[in-house]
């Protein structure tokens, strides 16, 4: 299997507000398996179409150690969620970037399974935050977004020092 291309920031497509997914098929289980490869191989806790520049509501973690228990969602709601925990991000579309988010503490999530299946999860530490940041890229938005512009500023210096470097 191939691995994807991930886009990286400040490629335009990434503002993309992906669409809802209408049939769980084969072709979409081929991608789901693609974008697992590739968020393991990156190595990676967490993958959004998006960043693979399929603009579906599809989003994949793994934020176990051992790194065998892949997680999908498709069309992934957050239902509920309640207080708050500030965790240092990175993104695979923004390489060599960290800093910290405040997000949700807890959230419930309702989503579709890889065989379409409804279900329904309460994730709270990594698993919370990873999630709200994916779920993020399916609205177009990057964990950067919530940073000062002095420091988006900064960012993106640095991104483009690398880029005329290469
Ligand atoms: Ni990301």
């Amino acid at each position: 299997m191939p691995l994807l291309e991930i886009l990286e920031y400040p490629d335009q497509r990434l503002l993309t507000v992906a669409k809802p997914v209408d049939t769980v098929d084969d072709g979409l289980r081929a991608l789901i398996d693609d974008m697992a490869e590739t968020m393991y191989a990156a190595p990676g806790v967490g993958l959004a179409a998006t960043q693979v520049d399929v603009h579906i509501r599809l989003v994949i973690v793994d934020v176990s150690e051992t790194r065998d228990q892949l997680q999908v969602f498709i069309n992934p709601e957050i239902v509920e969620q309640e207080g708050e925990q500030a965790c240092e991000e990175g993104c695979l579309s923004v390489p060599g970037i960290y800093d910290t988010v405040t997000r949700a503490a807890r959230i419930r999530v309702r989503a579709l399974d890889r065989n379409g299946a409804p279900f329904e999860i309460v994730a709270e530490e990594m698993l919370s935050v990873c999630l709200q940041h994916e779920f993020d890229h399916l609205e177009g938005k990057v964990f950067v977004d919530y940073l000062s512009r002095l420091k988006q500023s900064r960012i993106r210096n640095r991104i483009e020092k690398r880029a005329r470097r290469r």
